[in-house]
């Protein structure tokens, strides 16, 4: 099993297969993407031997991200490689949701379990002005699409100053009746993005006490748990998560390693730099990835060091996926 110097082990692979992405959401990629087309990206053999390695090194969950995912049209191939990889239990991903309702019942046929999809608001005009597309009607579509084809929902919203009026309380109403998980993410600074950080970031803290205040209750943790500590209230059919990357002791239950869309590791979201894997990839050498991997993992760090603002070669998430 995979394990660093402090105790952590990475049962949950995240692995990005592209960088592009046809939103442009204020905090991740205003101006569009801009950058090398699909073919530059790992290519479904690459992916096998990753996955094969990482599934022999214990790996059981991996999450499929960008970038937007399903800007491949491997990405059907991707999950069933993935789902039909021994030793991978859990196959999920990270999308925006606009392919969700022409997709959804393929990808879960094709083994995909859950799905993490973001909305930063409820309101038509709001996420339009957010994300660059006037998606949200598509996308809530998407959703039902995809819990009726027996995937898991969560809705990731990352909280921004300028968005908070309203916000929450349409979220609420929604989850009275909708059962998915409603993650509440706190805005990360990213190298492109230090004035949008500064003036859009929140603490998730007093959400967590206002919550607390009004009855939700903490649910406990699963092994292979993502970063959010979740909450249910016996009056709403829905969950609520709650992701604070700049709350102290954050990292401590890091069980997650991350693969670049070229092909390099990343011990954190925040490294300095990916360490280069693709040489192995590229030639099927799956002992010399688990060497690699198993020895870069000594260098692996405590925390992330996010709030003394380091923000590591990280310009965008859509470099790496969230
Ligand atoms: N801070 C917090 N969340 C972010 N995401 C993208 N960029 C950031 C950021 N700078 C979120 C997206 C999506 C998930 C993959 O990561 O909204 O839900
Ligand atoms: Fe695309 Fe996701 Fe970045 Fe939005 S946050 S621009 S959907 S990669």
């Amino acid at each position: 099993m995979l394990e660093d110097s402090f105790g952590r082990r990475f049962h949950y692979l995240r692995l990005s297969i592209t960088e592009a992405c046809n939103f442009r959401c204020q905090y991740c990629l205003p101006d569009g993407y801009d950058g090398p087309p699909n073919s530059a990206f790992l290519n479904i053999n690459e992916i096998d031997t990753l996955l094969t390695a990482f599934a022999q090194m214990g790996t059981s969950k991996v999450r499929i991200t960008g970038g937007e995912p399903s800007l491949r049209r491997d990405f059907s191939d991707i999950i069933a490689l993935a789902a039909n990889t021994s030793g991978i239990e859990r196959v999920v991903a990270t999308t925006h949701g606009a392919r969700l309702a022409s997709e959804a019942k393929g990808w879960a046929d094709a083994g995909l379990q859950q799905v993490n999809v973001s909305i930063d608001s409820l309101d038509p005009n709001q996420f339009a002005l957010i994300t660059g597309q006037n998606k949200l009607t598509q996308i809530l579509k998407g959703l039902e699409v995809a819990v009726a084809a027996g995937i898991d929902v969560k809705v990731n919203t990352v909280m921004l100053q300028d968005f908070s009026q309203n916000r929450l309380a349409r979220f609420l109403d929604w989850l009275k009746t909708t059962p998915i998980t409603l993650r509440f993410i706190e805005l990360m600074e990213t190298g492109a993005h230090h004035n949008f950080f500064s003036s859009q970031h929140m603490s998730g803290l007093p959400l967590r006490e206002k919550l607390i205040a009004e009855g939700w209750t903490l649910l406990k943790r699963r092994q292979d748990a993502g970063p959010a500590q979740e909450f249910s209230h016996p009056d709403y059919a829905g969950n609520i998560g709650l992701i604070m990357p700049y709350s102290k002791d954050f990292c401590e239950t890091c069980n997650r390693l991350r693969i670049a869309a070229n092909g390099k590791l990343h011990l954190c979201l925040f490294s300095e730099q990916g360490l280069d894997l693709r040489h192995y990839l590229s030639s099927g050498d799956v002992e010399g990835v688990k060497q690699f991997v198993t020895e870069s993992l000594g260098s692996k760090h405590i925390s992330h060091y996010l709030q003394q603002g380091s923000t590591g070669a990280t310009q965008h998430l859509a470099m790496l996926g969230g």
